[in-house]
């Protein structure tokens, strides 16, 4: 089938992947740093699949540290790169620490597949890139906007490396993927997202107030041109986001793409508003969410969904899952996690 390095594969949307690959019969091989996540991740993804998957912990900044990882496995078929740092506000504080890390473990990887005889990469990249589009919803077309963080531009350059690069004419491949708004966890509850210290995303920033944790959810301005004034984004369930790897995956091992480098945005096409939210979270779990609203958060934009259409069409893939049952795994993910994980560490 193939043997598949997830980089930042202990990572939310990396442990995800990593389950519905191993679910389709893929080999995988994570490597990550632990520098956002915990290795007992790996526990969760053995106990959903029946698998555990190879696990390798180092810098992928350090460049010799890959150069061997590649000389040990030199059976690797394909890339999929999770593996960056991803705080927006942490990157406009230390600028330098996002950058080196985010373009740094790119190169390595680029240089190492060159040499290794690695079929292609799928790049984790963000709707950020569009920042405030012109029109809604936004298409791969729209144009790419000055990026307002440190965290955005590396995504931006990241793409124009990867790209610059197979215009240098190696035999590669790669896809670049634009997330939306990843949110949820798996059904079962045993894996999800691990936001260290205050969750700076809205949904864990939810489910923490739900359980206790915060005291209030602020919502970040009511004043926004949209329907209840509250901004609006595109939130895709984390599973539904993993799939679209094991697609562009196939796409590249079976030579099915157009060009040698392509571009889709992940979402539902959908646009949800931080009230919308809310309300669903408290319609499927029944617990209410104690929220003030203040002024908005600096840097924020006011909506943004995407167009869909090129990775339905092109790819064959779609969002299935409703908000409600992203709402409700996230919730899951959240209890689950308090419940075991928390007195684990007693
Ligand atoms: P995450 O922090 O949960 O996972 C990233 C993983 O990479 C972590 O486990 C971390 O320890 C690891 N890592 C970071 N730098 C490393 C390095 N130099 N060497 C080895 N391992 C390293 O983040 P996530 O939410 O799963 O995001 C995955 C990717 O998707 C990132 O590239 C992120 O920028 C991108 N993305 C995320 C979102 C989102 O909202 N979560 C949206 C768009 C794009
Ligand atoms: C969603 C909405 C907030 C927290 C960030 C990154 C972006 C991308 C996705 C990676 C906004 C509001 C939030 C809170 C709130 N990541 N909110 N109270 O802003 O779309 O984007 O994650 O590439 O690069 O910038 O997501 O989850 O932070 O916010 O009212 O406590 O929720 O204002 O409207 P965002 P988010």
């Amino acid at each position: 089938m193939g043997k598949i390095l997830v980089t930042g594969g202990t990572g939310y949307i990396g442990s995800h992947t990593a389950v519905e690959l191993i679910g389709q019969g893929f080999e995988v091989v994570i490597v990550d740093n632990l520098s956002n996540s915990q290795e007992r991740t790996l526990d969760g993804i053995e106990e959903i699949t029946g698998v555990r998957p190879l696990f390798e912990r180092f810098d992928l900044c350090d460049t010799e540290r890959t150069e061997a990882f590649f000389q040990k496995h030199t059976d690797i078929d394909a890339i999929i790169h999770f593996a960056a740092y991803k705080s927006v506000g942490e990157s406009v504080q230390e600028p330098l620490k996002y950058y080196r890390n985010n373009l740094v473990s790119l190169m390595n990887l680029l240089d190492a597949m060159k040499k290794h005889g690695v079929q292609g990469m799928v790049f984790s990249s963000s709707c950020t890139v569009y920042g405030q589009p012109d029109e809604l919803p936004v298409t791969e077309q729209a144009p790419i906007q000055k990026a307002v963080s440190p965290y955005g531009n590396t995504k931006q350059i990241s793409e124009e490396i990867i790209e610059d690069f197979l215009k240098a004419g190696p035999a590669l491949n790669a896809i670049s993927l634009r997330y939306f708004n990843p949110i949820g966890a798996h059904p079962t509850g045993l894996i999800g997202e691990l936001p260290l210290g205050v969750p700076e995303n809205l949904v864990p920033y939810v489910t923490q107030t739900a359980i206790g944790i915060r005291k209030e959810l602020k919502v970040f301005g009511d004043d926004y041109d949209t329907p209840d004034g509250s901004a609006i984004r595109d939130y895709l369930h984390v599973v539904d986001l993993a799939k679209a790897h094991i697609v562009a995956i196939r796409r590249i091992l079976e030579r099915k793409q157009k060009k040698n480098y392509e571009v889709f945005n992940l979402g539902t096409g959908r646009g949800v508003s931080v009230f919308e939210i809310i309300h669903t979270f408290e319609e499927v779990t029944g617990v209410k969410v104690n929220y003030v609203v203040t002024g908005r958060r600096p840097g924020d934009i006011e909506k943004i969904w995407a167009d869909p259409t090129y990775a339905n069409k092109e790819l064959g893939w779609k969002a299935e899952s409703t908000l409600g049952e992203a709402l409700l795994s996230a919730w899951k993910w959240e209890q689950y996690y308090r419940d075991h994980l928390e007195k684990a560490k007693q």
